[in-house]
C-alpha cells in the first residue's frame, strides 16, 4: 500500500470534509506512527464529531465511524449491521475476487449460525475454566520474570516477554504441545501481519495468504483426527467432536474456530501487554503511583487496554437504508468500527491521549468490542495482564528505553514489533 504522502483520490472526503491524506484507515504505513494515528484520529472527532467517509481509491465506499455511543449503537444491531460478507476491511479487488483458500470463523458468521458456534467454545471461557488456568498464568508470569532477569538488565519486553505469553496460554487452553510454539507464531504473526514487510514471508498475495491459511489446515486436520481418536478437556478435543443441532461441525467451521481461537487470542493480547508496558515507562509518574497502590492494578490494564486497543476495528454491512448520527447509511455499505478511535473519543475520556492509571472511567473503553461477537477472551486477557504486571511492577527499580519501539503496519490486529528496554529489578522481598 501506498505512504501516507501519496496522492489519495479526490481532494477532501465528500460530505466529512477532512482532507483525504487524513485516511489512517487503509494505508498499514500510518498504522507504523501511532501518535500521528492518534493526533489524526482526535482531529476527527474534533472536526467532525467521529465519522469519516473511506473513499480511497481500491477501497469500497466505507463509513468509518470513531464515535463511542455509534460504535455500540451499531454493535446493538446485529440484523441491521451483520458481520458477513466481508468482517475486515478489504480492497474491492479482495472483495469481488473469490478466495482462494476459505476461511470461515467465529467473527464470520451471524444470526442463529454464530449463536451455535460461539455457545460451542464459551464453557472454556467461563469463570469456573479460567479459574484452572491460574496456576499456568502464575508459571508462566514467573517464567517472564526469570527472563528479564537472566537478560542482566536489557532485553526485548515484546519479543521476549509479550510475545510467548500470550501463545503458550492459547496452546494450553487448545491442549497443544508446546514443541508446537514456533510453528503457531510463524502462523499467527504471518496471519496477521500480512501487510508488514518484516512479517511477511513474500510479497503479500493472494497466495501468499493462502499459503499461510494451508499451513494451518494442515496442522490442525491432523490435531482433529487425534482428538477424535483420543478427546480429552482441552478446546480442540470440544471443537473436533463438537455437534451443532444433530450435526458434527463441518470442515470448513472446525478449522475457523482453531483459526479464531489461535490467532485472536495470540497478537492481541501481547500488544496490550507490550503496549501498556510501554506507556509505564514512558509515564513514570504512572509506574510508580502503580507501586505505591497496587490496588489500582485493575484500573490500570483497563486503562492498559484502552491506550493499546490492538484490533483496530471490525466491519460490519447495512442489511437495510438507515441513518448513523446523521449520516445516511444505504443497504449494502460498509461500516468501519475503529474501536482505536471510539476509546480516544473525548465526548467520553477526558483529555484521552494521556495515559492515566486513576482514569475513572477507563472501564469504558470498548477495545473487545460489545454485543453479540463481545470478545470470548476478554476475561483471559485481562487475567493474563493482571498475573504479569502484579508480579513485575513492583519489583521494577528503573527501567527506559533504548532505542526506538517499533510498530506493526497492518491495518487489522497490531500493536509492537520492537520494544528494547533497560532494567534494573529489586530483588523479590
Ligand atoms: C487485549 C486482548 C484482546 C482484544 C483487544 C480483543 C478484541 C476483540 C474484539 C474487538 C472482538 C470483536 C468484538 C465485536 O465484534 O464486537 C473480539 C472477538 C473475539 N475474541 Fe478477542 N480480543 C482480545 C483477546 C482475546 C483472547 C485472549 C481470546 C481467546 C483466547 C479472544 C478470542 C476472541 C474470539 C473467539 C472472538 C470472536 C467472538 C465472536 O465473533 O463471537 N480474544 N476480540
Amino acid at each position: 500500500m501506498s505512504d501516507h504522502t501519496d496522492p489519495v483520490v479526490g481532494e477532501t472526503a465528500a460530505g466529512i470534509g477532512l482532507p483525504a491524506a487524513d485516511d489512517i484507515f487503509t494505508d498499514n504505513v500510518r498504522w507504523g506512527d501511532l501518535d500521528d494515528w492518534n493526533r489524526a484520529a482526535l482531529r476527527i472527532h474534533e472536526q467532525q464529531g467521529g465519522f469519516y467517509r473511506i473513499e480511497r481509491g481500491g477501497f469500497p465506499r466505507v463509513l468509518a465511524v470513531l464515535d463511542h455511543a455509534a460504535v455500540l449503537e451499531v454493535e446493538r444491531q446485529p440484523e441491521l449491521f451483520t458481520n458477513g460478507p466481508a468482517p475486515v476491511l478489504t480492497t474491492q479487488e479482495a472483495l469481488d475476487t473469490p478466495p482462494l483458500v476459505e476461511l470461515k470463523t467465529l467473527i464470520h458468521m451471524d444470526g442463529d449460525e454464530h449463536t451455535a458456534y460461539r455457545k460451542l467454545g464459551l464453557p472454556q471461557f467461563k469463570p469456573a475454566s479460567l479459574a484452572r488456568l491460574d496456576s499456568r498464568l502464575a508459571e508462566l508470569s514467573e517464567r517472564a520474570v526469570r527472563t528479564m532477569r537472566d537478560a542482566g538488565g536489557e532485553l526485548d519486553f515484546s519479543i521476549d516477554v509479550a510475545l510467548p505469553y500470550p501463545l503458550h496460554v492459547i496452546l494450553k487452553i487448545l491442549g497443544l504441545p508446546e514443541d508446537d510454539y514456533p510453528r503457531m507464531l510463524t502462523l499467527t504473526q504471518q496471519l496477521f501481519g500480512g501487510e508488514d514487510p518484516d512479517l511477511q514471508r513474500e510479497e503479500l498475495s493472494p497466495e501468499a495468504i493462502a499459503a499461510v491459511l494451508m499451513d494451518f489446515f494442515t496442522y490442525f486436520a491432523g490435531v482433529t483426527t487425534d482428538r477424535r481418536e483420543h478427546p480429552t478437556d482441552d478446546l480442540a478435543s470440544l471443537i473436533a467432536n463438537g455437534r451443532i443441532g444433530d450435526d458434527p461441525l463441518g470442515d470448513l467451521e472446525t478449522i475457523g474456530y482453531y483459526v479464531i481461537v489461535a490467532t485472536a487470542g495470540h497478537d492481541t493480547t501481547s500488544s496490550a501487554m507490550a503496549g501498556g508496558f510501554r506507556a509505564l515507562v514512558e509515564h513514570p509518574d504512572q509506574l510508580r503511583l502503580l507501586q505505591a497502590r497496587p490496588e489500582l492494578m485493575n484500573n490500570a490494564i483497563e486503562e492498559m487496554i484502552r491506550w493499546t486497543a490492538p484490533v483496530r476495528h471490525f466491519m460490519r454491512t447495512a442489511t437495510a437504508d438507515t441513518e448513523l448520527h446523521g449520516h445516511a447509511v444505504a443497504q449494502g455499505d460498509l461500516i468501519y468500527l475503529s474501536y482505536k478511535g471510539a476509546n480516544i473519543d473525548p465526548k467520553v475520556f477526558d483529555d484521552p491521549l494521556r495515559f492515566d492509571i486513576e482514569r475513572p472511567n477507563a472501564d469504558r473503553q470498548i477495545a473487545f468490542g460489545f454485543g453479540k461477537h463481545f470478545c470470548m477472551g476478554a476475561q483471559l486477557a485481562r487475567m493474563e495482564l493482571r498475573s504479569l504486571f502484579s508480579r513485575l511492577v513492583p519489583l521494577i527499580e528503573s527501567v527506559e528505553l533504548v532505542g526506538t519501539p517499533t510498530t506493526m503496519q497492518t491495518t487489522f490486529v497490531g500493536g509492537h514489533k520492537t520494544l528494547p528496554i533497560r532494567y534494573t529489578l529489586r530483588d523479590p522481598g
